[in-house]
């Protein structure tokens, strides 16, 4: 079966086609990141106006790179939320266009979920129940992945998500947005046992997360030590955010029985994060599941994947299908 995949739910639009939900034929991202590199962060105006220019050409181009036709696609699938209203209503409106055109069926998903399909995309996929961590510049959510489509959501952040972390604390310190892949580059050459951050929430909210305090202490520091090391910072902030994303998940696999874990989202091309969940898992004998870093930001792709097992349960939508901006995991 092959998929058209598209999403627009933030600041990238995305193309891609998509076989059976695990091979990837093509999967094209028009990042608008040096628009909003002028702002310091994402602009919801500009991000819409700018979906509305890349999306027709971008589904052309990932056609032909995957060498199909229009007539070649089999099913729609689009993230319709949650995410920026303006942008999603791009890609639903496109993706419905499409559907009508082709009369293929269209499958509207949570993008959410979608992200975590990301770790679906290859030739033998996870097997199930999983833990599901999705951390990105939107979300930090914990979850069981019980089956396909099935998710007990177990928590959230209270407050900013991981990456707003990542990206306020390193506007604080004067580096550039987006600020997780340069606090990533310079941690490298820093201590993270330097400053001691607090581990927000590790005792209280079992599976709920609070990340806006630690953003705090970072001013405070940087505030009060004004000739701080700038990686012994970025090291120290990255182990505590790394040390709660651990332990909490790990008491999750630990409480349900889990023997897998799937990570998706930006925030999960972290180098350190990837190097404590990998010693983490193979510690307690866990399979350990994240996707390439072009995989781990908003693409179709995952979308695409999604869409299909979520087809094969029996999910379709129709041209009454809208844009969702709050649209929340829920328990399912
Ligand atoms: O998933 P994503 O592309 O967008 C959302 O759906 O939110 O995630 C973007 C977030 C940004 O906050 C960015 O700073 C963060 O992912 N990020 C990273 C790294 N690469 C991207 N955070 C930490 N370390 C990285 N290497
Ligand atoms: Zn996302």
């Amino acid at each position: 079966m092959i998929w058209l995949g598209i999403e627009t739910s933030c600041d990238d639009t995305s193309a891609a086609v998509v076989k059976d939900g695990k091979e990837i034929l093509s999967n094209l991202i028009s990042s608008q990141i040096d628009t909003h590199k002028l702002y310091g962060g994402v602009v919801p105006e500009i991000a819409s106006r700018k979906h509305l220019e890349a999306i027709n050409p971008l589904i052309n181009e990932a056609l032909a790179r995957a060498g199909k036709e229009w007539s070649d696609i089999d099913a729609i699938a689009v993230s319709c939320g949650p995410g920026l209203v303006g942008s999603l209503l791009v890609g639903v409106s496109a993706a419905k266009a499409a559907a009508a055109m082709l009369d293929v069926p269209l499958v509207g998903v949570n993008h959410l979920p979608a992200h975590i399909y990301a770790n679906f995309l290859r030739e033998n996929p996870p097997e199930l129940p999983a833990a599901a961590l999705l951390i990105s510049g939107g979300h930090t959510c914990l979850a069981v992945m019980e089956a396909h489509g099935r998710f007990r959501f177990l928590g959230e952040t209270r407050d900013d998500a991981v990456g707003e972390c990542y990206d306020k604390s390193a506007r604080i310190m004067g580096l550039p947005y987006p600020g997780g892949p340069e606090i990533d580059r310079l941690a490298k050459q820093g201590n993270r046992k330097a400053i001691h951050f607090p581990r927000p929430y590790l005792n209280e909210s079992k599976y709920e997360f609070s990340f806006s305090g630690l953003k705090t202490a970072v001013l405070q520091y940087v505030k009060k030590n004004p000739d701080f090391s700038m990686p012994d910072v970025c090291a120290s902030l990255q182990e505590s955010i790394a040390d709660v994303l651990a332990r909490k998940t790990m008491n999750a696999a630990e409480e349900f029985g889990l023997k897998r874990l799937l990570i998706a989202g930006g925030v999960a091309c972290n180098s350190r994060i990837r190097e404590k969940f990998a010693k983490e898992c193979e510690r307690r004998g866990m399979e350990l599941f994240i996707p390439p870093p072009i995989l781990c930001t908003d693409n179709a792709a995952m979308a695409a994947c999604c869409a299909h097992y979520e087809y094969m349960n029996g999910k379709r939508s129709d041209l009454s299908l809208d844009a969702s901006p709050a649209l929340p995991w829920g328990i399912d």
